[in-house]
């Protein structure tokens, strides 16, 4: 069976015409769900002949035609739908690859070698080697086909073997083609505490470019990530979506085209805004990693593809626990001191969270981080805040019996700081121009080796002193500004890309020497996002927004692509408007965390939150590791409802909320999903205030699955601002 998966077929038909027998190369791309076709021109180069559902019958291969949507003119025009267009080739429409080789010839053609699969954890390697036939210039496509989560993670590799450098200004990740009869972008853009805002456009003939230029905070403005409904706008529970994701900390570009017969092309990939790349001899430049799966569900299915797939293959530690915490940001910001911190531990102890985590303004000495003016660059702990510096702070955890974290910005520089006096040659900033200042910082030059040991040295001095340090927040609030790097000198095309590419350095090295160390990555709320970061990186901040009603919002648009377990969210006082009870339980949709005074609270909020957070961790399975189920969505009306099922369908737990309910409107049931029909399931109201007596009309009652899938329950109401969560047991 796996061979016939993974197979690269070899046909021999007749081409009764020419009355002489040629032999055709299909490569077979395939997921238990999804076929994606290439296959070798008769001019030898490589087109895709089919990107959809699984095609069961091996002999319809043949059936597929390398031009099949070439237009009218298609009996005589090589066009068809190349895997890796090249510039300067006969196709019109934008390419994957623009490269200007060292005579200043601007045309890349790329004929097929060969291709090779290898199993990997999870599904197949395919590599497909092209190479032009004048230049020798080589590009190898990789497919990874993950054969039960339905995803395809696909990636190019360039090179090339001519004495002096080429300069490359395009190199996608890949290219898919579609032919349907509409298609709808759901993008999603953003700014600071608004992320993952999900708006919907149909796509027209022309170019529709999603893209960021800001370097370091890359995703601030839109995230790596799309949707494209295929044959209408993308829906929830059923239609043809493909979902697709790029792992890359920097600038991205998703080119969407649909050209003069329809056909849409979707092109993945660095930005090369800027950042025309030279590329010596025999290096290889290997692109960012393009993610997606192909749905014929819906989103939600899509998502669930996804979350499985990034839990078990990409996600660090996607398999592992994660920690419950107690933040201090929300609550008392660069005002603290040993003995407030001390407090602080004792309080995640009471609240029954894992961790403290010390946030932002414990550096500096200086320039002491009063503010975020200054300090940033000084990872040495501010004496006469801190005197017996973190090693006293880490006393203090274990004293309290919680665990201990602490928050780093290594990546940039605050120019009031000892470390800008010292290198201002490892900041990028413009030599002979004013500077600008995005939160009064500066970005390092992460292109520069010996600034990559630097931020190494942030992480690695703080844990050979402290091995007891658990846990990282790794923050990034600056974009590039002032784009120059001295380190680069005249290639200063290479910057944008080669900083990334040291940050990835740096976090390997990370990785390498303190494998168990968990990490959150935070980018002033959610500007970094992407599955290439999350190899590191065991969950990230989805926004400074801890609104509940917003967060809502923007924990579904973040749930398209990333598991619960990825997405950190904090019960904080943002929004006195609502209850704790309200914003805990959308803090529970994700990895739990406090950032709140316990002295804020009142007695019954207090209890109330220690039950949370023993309901949370006893629903781990369910809302770190199973199965989620968008069912009711914010943004088509006033309530909102989410479910998530362990993956044994025995425990399961229902969020719903009132957000801004109408006079009495029409209240609809809300019907499980993914539940074994035959089985009997308690369902009960938690998370309730001490005393408050459950109102859901259904709670203590059993019930089968088929019935809670069917018919459904009623927790919705009318007030707004109201939360109810219903745990699903089977008897
Ligand atoms: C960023 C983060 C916050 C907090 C502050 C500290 O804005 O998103 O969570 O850590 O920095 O300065």
């Amino acid at each position: 069976m796996k061979n016939i998966l993974a197979a690269v077929l070899t046909i021999a038909v007749t081409v009764s015409a020419m009355a002489e027998s040629v032999e055709r190369k299909i490569i077979r791309i395939a997921t238990d769900n999804t076929d994606l076709v290439f296959e070798v021109g008769p001019n030898k180069r490589l087109y895709q002949t089919y990107l959809g559902k699984k095609l069961n019958n091996p002999e319809d291969f043949k059936n597929l035609s390398w031009n099949q949507y070439a237009g009218s003119d298609g009996s005589v025009s090589t066009r068809g739908w190349e895997a890796y267009s090249t510039s300067g080739n006969e196709d019109f429409f934008e390419p994957a690859l623009g490269i200007t080789h060292s005579d200043g010839n601007m045309t890349t053609y790329l004929y097929y070698v060969d291709s090779s699969e290898e199993n990997v954890p999870g599904g197949t390697h395919t590599r497909i080697r092209l190479r032009d036939d004048k230049y020798p210039v080589n590009v190898t496509l990789n497919y990874v086909a993950y054969t039960k989560e339905n995803v395809i993670k696909t990636w190019s590799e360039i090179s090339h073997q001519v004495k002096k450098p080429i300069t490359m200004s395009q190199y996608a990740s890949a290219m898919l083609y579609f032919n349907e009869p509409s298609y709808w972008l759901t993008e999603f853009s953003s700014d600071w505490a608004k992320e993952a805002q999900m708006n919907v456009q149909e796509l027209k003939f022309g170019k529709k470019v999603i893209d960021t230029k800001l370097g370091s905070r890359a995703a601030m403005l839109t995230h790596p990530f799309f949707e494209i409904g295929l044959n209408g706008p993308a829906k929830e529970h059923s239609g043809e979506v493909l979902m697709g994701t790029l792992g890359w900390t920097g600038n991205f570009r998703f080119t969407f085209e649909v050209d003069n017969v329809g056909n849409l092309r979707v092109i993945p990939g660095i930005n090369p805004y800027a950042s025309n790349y030279e590329l010596k001899a025999n290096d290889v430049f290997t692109t960012p990693e393009f993610i997606f799966t192909l749905s014929y569900d819906g989103t939600n299915q899509g998502s669930r593809n996804l979350h499985d797939w990034a839990r078990r293959y990409q996600l660090k530690d996607g398999m592992k626990g994660r920690l419950t915490l107690l933040n201090n940001w929300e609550n008392t910001a660069f005002d603290f001191d040993q003995e407030v911190l001390a407090e602080l531990m004792k309080e995640a102890k009471h609240l029954g969270v894992d961790m403290f985590l010390l946030d932002d303004g414990w550096f500096g000495n200086k320039y002491p981080r009063k503010d975020d003016h200054a300090g940033l660059g000084d990872w040495e702990v501010t004496h006469d805040k801190l005197p017996g510096g973190i090693p006293a702070l880490v006393d203090a955890a274990k004293e309290a019996d919680v665990k201990f974290g602490i928050w780093i910005e290594p990546e940039m520089v605050n120019p009031k700081s000892e470390l800008y006096e010292k290198h201002p040659e490892w900041v990028i900033e413009q030599p002979n121009r004013d500077t600008y200042y995005y939160r009064n910082q500066l970005v390092l030059d992460m292109s520069n080796p010996k600034v990559q040991d630097h931020v190494f040295g942030v992480v690695d001095d703080i844990l050979k002193e402290n091995p007891d340090v658990a846990y990282f927040k790794w923050d990034c609030n600056s974009p590039i500004t002032n784009i120059y790097s001295p380190y680069a000198k005249d290639k200063q095309g290479q910057l944008y890309v080669d900083h990334v590419k040291g940050i990835y350095n740096v976090l390997k090295r990370i990785k390498e020497k303190y494998p168990d160390v968990p990490m959150m990555l935070c980018s002033g709320g959610g500007a970094r996002c992407d599955y290439e970061a999350l190899k590191y990186f065991t969950e990230f901040w989805c926004s400074d927004n801890t609104d509940p009603i917003e967060r809502i919002f923007i924990q579904w648009g973040f749930s398209q692509f990333f598991p619960a377990k990825a997405m950190a969210a904090h019960v904080t006082s943002w929004n006195k408007n609502t209850t704790l009870k309200f914003r805990t339980d959308v803090a529970a949709m994700c990895k739990l965390g406090f950032d709140i005074g316990l002295q804020e609270l009142s007695a019954e909020e207090l209890e109330f939150a220690q039950q949370a957070v023993a309901n949370w961790k006893r629903l781990e399975p369910a809302i770190m590791d199973g199965d989620q189920y968008r069912l009711v969505s914010p943004y088509d009306g006033n309530h909102a409802a989410v479910e998530y099922l362990d993956k044994s369908k025995t425990m399961g737990v229902l969020f719903a909320y009132d957000i801004a309910p109408r006079f009495r409107e029409k209240l609809s049931r809300v019907k499980l999903q993914g539940l074994d029909g035959k089985q009997k399931y308690l369902v009960k109201e938690i998370n309730l205030m001490p005393g408050d007596a459950s109102t859901f009309p259904q709670n203590g009652k059993v019930f089968t699955g088929d019935y809670l899938m069917k018919v459904g329950l009623d927790v919705f109401g009318y007030e707004h601002n109201v939360s109810r969560v219903i745990e699903i047991i089977a008897q």
